[in-house]
């Protein structure tokens, strides 16, 4: 909110407005900002909404399953009062299915206090039982109900024990003693208008410094309408924003700090810019994603220099093995590195699923680098295994698009993808940018150890600074890969096909059409057919070949383009994107697409994109809403 409006003080994915007294004058009021806050935040999880805020009447909430807009339509239906208070959730279930009752807010202490959540109580069913001992009653299925109840029992204990001051932080602080797993909380109570309280342990929450008014959110979309002044917290903190006021506690009431931080993005870069979704503007977003990750990494004498790589060089220098740690499309981004990595540095680089990494009992020790790509920052297995990483004593440096977030903070380094928002849950110019970002940290080894020599690192650094232009080519001449995605609306399956980079390359292709259109798609290595996806094919079946260049190392392209004819030879229609030039593909191919020459490494920051823009065309020609797709949620702050 700005200084116009009043003063405020709210919290939002969870979002919240503290605002200072009514007299403070007009202004769009607390439910406004929620509002525009869970807008923004909405693709963090959208099967049910709710918010809640405090009137002259007391705490007032109204909560629907379904998308944000069931939740508008709720409010139109049943206005709630004005306030200066306010807090707001968009849910992704866990506990519960997606219903009215089982929304964020839940209230307790008869009504008089509610709580909104993320993340997974894990001893809730224990504490349920506690409660439910001492008289509480449930009504929905979460785990949220249980720490709202838990909460409102601690602050009646205390209202009761005749306590003064700030009780909803203390009880707040009580009951964060008691949960366990991973969670941000955030409460408000009738008797303290003007104060929102919010508590975190594994899981997002940030706070938005206004004047005269205060705010959280899980991340700074959430605020940033209306201020870009944000603090991040650290692990275990408890914070009370009043409208003039910003608190942070440990759990146990110790005062602590937050770092302050300001957001070099403004809300038109959160915005559609005239473009049909989100996901199509993020594609479009791509030639600027890659450049700005580029932007000021070498000195005037041609060294690559990476200020933010805070490791010490002898550590650099001895590191002989690294590890890469991600999930879904950075997981891809990881694999491609591996290329680069490997060859640039001759270091040997596994690339490992997050959430399988500790479970595997991994070598690492104090000479591995981790590195862990995070779009979000957020990703609870990904924070989990750089916990686990770094306890074995290996350095972390992250990969990560989202400042303040947990996994650079928990980190020892971070190199940051400057991509800009992202808002379409399947990610797009953060893959191209995580690429980007993994090959400067590369080519920052291989100066370092001495594997390239500087002018090696320059003509890559030149090849890659060529690649926005590159990738505005091929945004600008997609009409043949659009319209070729909308004519396959029908396609049951597609498969895609890929070898050295471009087998990740290919898996991430299918990636987008699984999440975007909901048929099946898989991406192979082209080698692999043979042994045993060739029983796949049948006529009419789509496949979608990433054909190496011809200038790519040993016979690579020859041996894609016999297994192109082993595929077609089987009736299988191929779809080929090649490298301009390359005519000996056409023979081979129903559909080819070209892209702009590139150096083999640098290929996937181009192929990718019409894959990306094949995907989109062929969900939006289904007609489904491809900025947020079916059952996911773009930071899965859940194990
Ligand atoms: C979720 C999203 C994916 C994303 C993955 C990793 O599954 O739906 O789009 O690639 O998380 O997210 P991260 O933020 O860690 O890159």
């Amino acid at each position: 909110m700005g200084r116009d409006h009043g003063r405020e003080s709210s919290a939002f994915d969870a979002v919240a407005e503290a605002a200072g007294g009514e007299s403070a004058g007009a202004g769009h009021g607390a439910l406004d900002v929620v509002m525009e806050g869970l807008r923004r935040l909405e693709y963090r999880g959208y099967d049910s909404a709710g918010v809640a805020v405090i009137s002259e009447q007391g705490i007032e909430s109204r909560k629907k399953a379904g998308k944000l807009s069931n939740l508008v339509g709720e409010l139109a239906a049943d206005p709630l009062p004005r306030s200066m208070t306010g807090i707001g959730h968009t849910r992704w279930a866990t506990h519960g299915g997606p219903t009215d009752q089982n929304a964020h807010p839940h209230l307790a202490d008869e009504g008089r206090l509610a709580l909104i959540h993320n993340g997974i109580i894990e001893n809730y069913a224990e504490l349920k039982a506690e409660l439910t001992d001492q008289g509480l009653t449930f009504v929905s299925d979460t785990d949220t109900e249980v720490a709202a109840g838990l909460l409102g029992h601690l602050y009646r204990t205390l209202r009761d024990q005749g306590a003064e001051g700030d009780l909803l932080t203390r009880a707040l602080q009580q009951a964060c003693q008691r949960l366990e797993g991973a969670f941000t909380l955030l409460a408000i109570h009738e008797d303290q208008p003007g104060t929102v309280v919010a508590g975190r342990r594994n899981s997002p929450l940030v706070v938005g410094l206004g004047e005269g008014e205060n705010f959280l959110g899980s991340d700074v979309s959430g605020f940033i309408d209306f201020t870009r002044r944000a603090v991040e917290l650290g692990q275990d903190q408890i914070v009370t924003i009043t409208p003039d006021d910003v608190v942070i506690s440990d759990f146990y009431g110790t005062p602590a700090e937050g770092t302050e931080f300001h957001v070099d993005w403004d809300a038109a870069a959160a915005e559609k810019g005239g473009f049909a979704s989100f996901m199509e503007k993020e594609i479009h977003d791509q030639p600027d994603a890659v450049g700005q990750t580029l932007l000021g990494r070498s000195d005037t004498a041609g060294n690559l220099v990476l200020d933010e790589l805070r490791i010490d060089e002898s550590i650099l220098r001895s590191v002989d093995k690294i590890v890469v740690l991600a999930c879904g499309t950075s997981a891809y981004a990881g694999q491609v590195a591996k290329y680069a990595i490997e060859h640039w540095c001759r270091i040997p680089t596994e690339v490992e699923l997050s959430h399988e990494f500790r479970y595997r009992d991994p070598i690492v020790n104090e000479k591995t680098l981790v590195v862990a790509i995070s779009q979000s920052g957020e990703t609870m297995d990904t924070l989990m295994a750089v916990r686990y990483a770094r306890e074995q004593g290996a350095k972390v440096v992250a990969i990560c698009n989202t400042n303040g977030s947990t996994i650079p903070r928990e980190s020892d380094a971070v190199l940051y993808t400057h991509a800009g928002p992202e808002i379409a849950v399947a990610s797009t110019k953060a893959f191209l940018a995580q690429i980007t970002a993994a090959y400067l940290l590369g080519l920052y080894l291989a100066q370092l150890r001495g594997n390239k020599y500087r002018d090696e690192i320059a003509d890559v650094m030149a090849d890659l600074a060529a690649i926005p232009a590159k990738i505005q080519t091929i945004l600008d001449n997609a009409d043949t890969i659009k319209a070729l995605g909308a004519d396959m609306a029908n396609a049951k399956s597609v498969l895609f096909l890929g070898r050295h980079v471009g087998f990740p390359v290919a898996m991430e292709g299918a990636l987008k059409l699984k999440e975007l259109a909901y048929i099946h798609a898989e991406g192979f290595a082209a080698g692999e057919l043979k042994h045993g996806p060739i029983a796949l094919i049948e006529q009419g079946q789509p496949v979608v070949v990433v054909m190496p260049s011809q200038s790519a190392r040993d016979s690579l392209h020859a041996k894609v383009v016999s297994n192109v004819q082993e595929i077609r030879a089987r009736g299988a229609i191929t779809i080929v994107i090649a490298e301009e030039g390359d005519t000996s593909v056409e023979a081979y191919s129903e559909h080819v697409f070209y892209v702009p020459a590139s150096p083999t490494l640098l290929a996937p920051l181009l192929t990718t994109v019409p894959l990306q823009i094949f995907a989109l065309a062929l969900a939006s020609a289904k007609g489904y809403d491809v900025d947020q797709p079916r059952n996911l949620a773009k930071s899965v702050t859940v194990e």
